[in-house]
Parts: structure tokens; C-alpha cells; sequence
């Protein structure tokens, strides 16, 4: 009896030692790149295992799938242990980074597993932007990918400055050091022009476990430490204290008139009540009244701490504002040079237009101009109109509204940001704020005393566009072109902008390409305003083939100016047409990116009219504009 009281009270003395010493650890967090081949899901597997932090019962159950599933010929597959998250993947429940915790006598660990193949940058970008150490692991018989350079380029974007190249798969190539010493002569020739601090190259095999946990006996003329020696005992400094107070509010708290407190996590800094704050981007000063965790108040709070804050006086402050310290505070823009990592099966074009989150905020954002994006292999700056899936380019984005922002290299919370479809709501793109382009701020909006009403008392009518979409040969100039004279002889003042005459003179250098699409509707829509503005009715006539420029083109007028009518024709009505015989032409390949041969039409599904000029004719269509006209 006194035995199992003395065993127990010594079983609690352990585990209060134990908890007194992970208490005092320090936290590195690391992510491991690579594709599963490469064995990165065995390389996660066997630490887990071999830091003793995978319970009884799992390695009980890994034994035994092991043997049914395994891939190891009844030996423990430690792939099975970390794959499980692939199978949960699978079946649509969603998981882009998995964190992995586990620990050693010397340090707590993170790990975030970030799936492999390369539409999965996106994963990578989100797990990797808290990581101090990058994992990049290269299979030793086959060296340097694109991959791989791909990943070591995102993790310096990223600012990892630590990278352990994990030569993994040393088994397949008898442990040779030729082929270990090629493979890291060829990766520093290469990670030369990356930013990273330290490269430390490590030969392994995560299979049979060599210089992962322990030093392998294979590899006698290897003197460097194992992967987990190395992860143990890198230093890393984390100088966040000194950093200015920045406070991304995610929350106004207001249950009563009484009450009034800003919720949000600390992103940097510290704040104390007293402290003098500046709320941005209003610019509104205020002093910190309390700092309140649950019910308790606070003398002081740090960066990562979740907190509520009051003011001592009323400011207007909403979701996505940032508190800032008043004599520190941050910049605040519409318009930056980012890094951008386009993560979208469908491209990301110049002038298109993307919701952009950053920090707690959504604003609507245009990418402007694409400086140039990379080739991977070997660095070249390349021009381009687009970014296609896991491009990275140099990219100019503006905003339609200023928003308070650090350069993502001082401050990843409100630096990092990722562009949203507004359709699919899909994550298109990662980026990284380099710097905000001052231009807007110096080139101001000129009050003019002569306005758009004035100019519509003068006409006697209502300016408007009618924007004409559909195929070619569906009947959008022809349908223009009735209805401007019907609209002249009433005396209507009209303009009409119509595709191939455009085309011969202001748009003249551009061509039939998505992102020309883009660019030629987006001229088109802005001369469009200012026609609108000097208070014409002006109709548009372009395929105008893409739902998100006909947006956005909407939304550069005022509600009711902005009328589209959809010129709506099956495409075999259109191509029995064919006025120009460009259909014939495209059919037999000589006319490449054809708009319903071999290039997208979206079909409006909210157009103010529909026209089947299939089943109307030119007469019975303008009536119809007219009628509309009138109701409206
Ligand atoms: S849009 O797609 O950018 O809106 P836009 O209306 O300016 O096109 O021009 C379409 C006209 O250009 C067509 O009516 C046709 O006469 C001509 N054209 C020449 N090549 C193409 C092509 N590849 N796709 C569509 N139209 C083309």
C-alpha cells in the first residue's frame, strides 16, 4: 500500500517536474516542403514517433494498418500516420494546413504540414508565414526540382531566413557524398540570390530514420548535425517586443449605450492604459482607457495577447481600423508594389478586379500592372499580362479605399494579404506589401463647377450607357446602331463606342488574348464615365465576353445610369451568320482565342434586358431598349 502511495506521489512529482520544464521552453515553429514522394509524410511521421509524442493506442493502431496498408512490407509506414489528414481531404472537409505540436526535453515544436504538389503553393503560403526554420526536402535521386527552387523562392518571399535542405532518400543512392555534395552544390548555386541567413544541408533517410533523430552509422563522412539536433538547438531571435503597437480591430464590443470596447489581437507592440493611440485610417487620436481580458482588467498587454480595449473618448472606429501608437503610428495607402503568388487554376489578369482581405479587412483591389514575374529556374524577369497558377511576379495593386498597412518585412499581420474571387470566393493569390506607390496621394481630384447635372438640365435628359453584350455576330452593333438613331431623332444626345472601330484607334495594341479582353473593356468603361459624365447617352457594343470586367464596369457608374442588354443568340445562329467569315476562319484554326470556339463567353444573369435577335427583329429590339428606357 505505501509503495503505490509512494509510486504515485513520485508519478506526480514527474509529471509536475515535467510540466514545471515544458513551461520553460522555448517554441520553434518549422514547415516542411515538399512533394508526399519525397517523404516528407514519413519524415513528420517518424519525429512524431521517435519524440515519443504519438500516444499508445495510435502507434498500436499504426502498427496494425501498417501491416494491412502499409507500404513498408509489414513495418511501421509512418506515412499512414500523417496521410490520414490526406484521406479527410478527400472526403471535403477541408484542411490546408494541419499543425502538428510535439516536444522534446529542449524545445517545444510546430510543425505545419503543408500538402505537396504544386497547386498547393497556396497551402505552403498560409502555413509557412509564422515559420522560423523552412524543411525543404529534395529526393537524393533526383536533386534539384522546380519544386524545389519554387519552394526555397516562396520561403525567402516569406522571410524564413533558416533553410535545412533535407537530402532525403540517402538509401536509394547507397549513402554516396558525390551525390549528397552535387545536390547542395547545386542548391546554393541556385539559393545564392535568396535571402536566407543559413543553409543547412542535412543526408537522411526518413524511411529508415538516418540522421533524423539519430546519427546514422551510413553516413561516417557526414559531420553535421541530425535534423531533429539541428531544429533543438538553432537560435532564433524573436525581437518583437520593441516593435511599435499595432492593433488590427476585429470587433466592436458595444451590448449596451454604456459600453463601448475594441476587440482584437495584438500584432506588435505592448500598451498600457494611459497611452496615447491614433486610429488609422481616420487618423483620430484618443488615450487607452482600461485593457480588459474576460472580466479582468489589465496593466499591460503584449503582442499575441486577444484583448479588449476602451478609449477615453468616442471615436468612430469599425472592423478592419488599426490602433496604432500615436507617435509611431503606420502608413496608410491605396496603391503598393506587392510580391504576388498567383494560386489560381484561372489567371490573375491586369485590370480585373479581386477582393483583397489584409488583416481584418476587405477592400476591393485592382491588380494594375504586373512588373514582371519570375522564371523560377533561373531568376529571368519576364513581361507578361497575366499571372498563371504558381506564378510570382512583382505586381502593382490599387485599392478603392486607403487602408492603414506596414511593409509585410516589418509586420506579416498587415503586410501579408490574399486576393479573393469575388464570384467563387476562391483564394486567387498570396501577396506581400513591398512598399505603398505615392503617386495617388500627390495627383488630387479637381473640383470642377460645371457637373453632371448641369450638363443634363442643358440636354434635357438623363445620361445612361447601355452596355451591349454578346457573341460576335449575335447583332450588338447592328441592334447600337438602330437604337442611336431612333434616340437622335427624338433628340437625344448619343455616342457610341463600338468594338472594331475602338479597336482600329485607342485600343489598337491590344488583341484578342484574356488579359487584352480585360484591359480593352476596362478603357472602354472608363471613357464610357467620362461620356457619361460630359452627359451622353452612350452605347457600347463589345463581346465584352467576361462577367467580372462587365462588373466592374457597372460599378464605375451611379445606380440606374448603368443598363446591360444582353444580345443574346446560340452560337450556331451566330456562326450561320458568320458577317465576316471569321467563324469559318476560326474553325479551321486560323483565327486563334475565338470567342465561343475556343475562348469563353459568360453569359450575363442579371442583365437589365434581354435581346434574342434570333427570334426578334431590328425594329421589335429597339422598341424594346425604348420601352425599357421609358419605364425606367
Ligand atoms: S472583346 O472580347 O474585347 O469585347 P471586341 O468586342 O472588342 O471584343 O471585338 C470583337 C470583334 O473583333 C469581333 O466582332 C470580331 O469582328 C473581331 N475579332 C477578331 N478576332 C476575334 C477573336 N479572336 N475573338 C472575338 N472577336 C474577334
Amino acid at each position: 500500500m505505501l509503495q503505490v502511495i509512494n509510486d504515485k506521489q513520485s508519478s506526480i512529482e514527474k509529471v509536475k517536474a515535467y510540466i514545471e520544464n515544458q513551461a520553460g521552453l522555448d517554441q520553434l515553429r518549422f514547415i516542411t516542403c515538399g512533394s508526399v514522394d519525397d517523404g516528407k509524410s514519413t519524415l513528420i511521421g517518424r519525429m512524431l514517433y521517435e519524440a515519443q509524442s504519438i500516444f499508445e493506442d495510435q502507434i498500436a493502431a499504426l502498427e496494425s494498418d501498417s501491416k494491412k496498408l502499409g507500404t513498408q512490407g509489414g513495418a511501421i509506414d509512418f506515412a499512414l500516420l500523417v496521410d490520414g489528414l490526406a484521406a479527410e481531404r478527400e472526403q471535403g472537409i477541408t484542411i490546408d494546413v494541419a499543425y502538428r505540436y510535439f516536444n522534446t526535453d529542449r524545445r517545444k515544436f510546430i510543425v505545419a504540414d503543408t500538402p505537396g504538389h504544386e497547386q498547393f503553393t497556396r497551402n505552403m503560403v498560409t502555413g509557412a508565414s509564422h515559420a522560423d526554420v523552412a524543411v525543404i526536402l529534395i529526393d537524393a535521386s533526383q536533386g534539384v526540382l522546380t519544386q524545389t527552387r519554387r519552394h526555397s523562392f516562396i520561403t525567402s518571399l516569406l522571410g524564413i531566413k533558416h533553410v535545412v535542405l533535407a537530402v532525403n532518400k540517402m538509401d536509394l543512392v547507397n549513402f554516396r557524398q558525390d551525390v549528397f555534395d552535387r545536390i547542395v552544390e547545386d542548391y546554393k548555386a541556385f539559393a545564392g540570390n535568396l535571402e536566407f541567413q543559413s543553409i543547412t544541408p542535412i543526408p537522411m533517410s526518413a524511411l529508415l530514420g538516418d540522421n533524423v533523430v539519430e546519427r546514422s552509422a551510413k553516413t561516417s563522412w557526414y559531420q553535421g548535425p541530425t535534423l531533429l539536433g539541428f531544429l533543438e538547438t538553432i537560435e532564433i531571435t524573436h525581437s518583437r517586443g520593441s516593435d511599435p503597437f499595432r492593433f488590427p480591430v476585429q470587433w466592436v464590443n458595444r451590448p449596451n449605450a454604456d459600453f463601448r470596447g475594441y476587440c482584437g489581437k495584438i500584432v506588435s507592440g505592448k500598451i498600457c492604459p494611459g497611452d496615447k493611440i491614433r486610429v488609422l485610417p481616420s487618423g483620430e487620436l484618443a488615450s487607452i482607457e482600461s485593457i480588459k481580458l474576460y472580466s479582468s482588467e489589465m496593466e499591460e498587454a503584449v503582442t499575441d495577447q486577444s484583448i479588449t480595449l476602451t478609449l477615453d473618448r468616442d471615436v468612430d472606429i469599425s472592423r478592419g481600423d488599426v490602433i496604432v501608437s500615436a507617435d509611431a503610428p503606420c502608413e496608410v495607402s491605396d496603391q503598393f508594389e506587392t510580391s504576388l503568388v498567383w494560386m489560381d487554376a484561372e489567371a490573375g489578369f491586369v485590370g480585373r478586379s479581386y477582393w483583397l482581405m489584409i488583416g481584418t479587412h476587405r477592400v476591393n483591389a485592382t491588380v494594375t500592372e504586373i512588373k514582371y514575374k519570375y522564371n523560377i529556374n533561373t531568376f529571368e524577369k519576364l513581361q507578361s499580362r497575366s499571372l498563371e497558377l504558381n506564378d510570382i511576379g512583382k505586381v502593382t495593386v490599387s485599392l478603392d479605399q486607403p487602408i492603414p498597412f506596414e511593409a509585410y518585412s516589418r509586420c506579416k499581420e498587415l503586410g501579408a494579404f490574399v486576393l479573393v474571387d469575388r464570384y467563387s470566393f476562391a483564394t486567387v493569390g498570396a501577396g506581400m506589401i513591398n512598399f505603398s506607390l505615392r503617386r495617388a496621394k500627390n495627383v488630387h481630384r479637381q473640383a470642377l463647377s460645371v457637373d453632371k447635372e448641369a450638363r443634363a438640365r442643358l440636354n434635357g435628359h438623363r445620361p445612361q450607357v447601355l452596355w451591349f453584350t454578346g457573341l460576335s455576330g449575335s447583332g450588338k452593333s447592328t441592334v447600337a446602331n438602330a437604337v442611336e438613331q431612333a434616340l437622335h431623332r427624338r433628340g437625344v444626345r448619343t455616342y457610341i463606342l463600338d468594338g472594331d472601330n475602338i479597336r482600329h484607334g485607342l485600343n489598337k495594341d491590344l488583341g484578342f488574348t484574356d488579359a487584352d479582353r480585360v484591359e480593352n473593356i476596362r478603357r472602354i468603361a472608363e471613357v464610357a464615365r467620362l461620356m457619361v459624365d460630359a452627359g451622353l447617352v452612350v452605347l457600347t457594343a463589345f463581346i465584352s465576353p467576361f462577367r467580372s470586367e462587365r462588373d466592374m464596369a457597372r460599378a464605375l457608374f451611379e445606380a440606374g445610369e448603368f443598363v446591360e442588354i444582353h444580345i443574346d443568340v446560340p452560337l450556331e445562329i451566330a456562326e450561320q451568320r458568320d458577317p465576316k467569315g471569321l467563324y469559318k476562319k476560326a474553325r479551321k484554326g486560323e483565327l486563334p482565342n475565338f470567342t465561343g470556339i475556343d475562348s469563353a463567353y459568360e453569359a450575363p444573369d442579371a442583365a437589365e434586358l434581354i435581346l434574342r435577335t434570333g427570334e426578334l427583329s431590328v425594329d421589335e429590339c429597339v422598341e424594346r431598349v425604348l420601352n425599357a428606357l421609358e419605364a425606367r
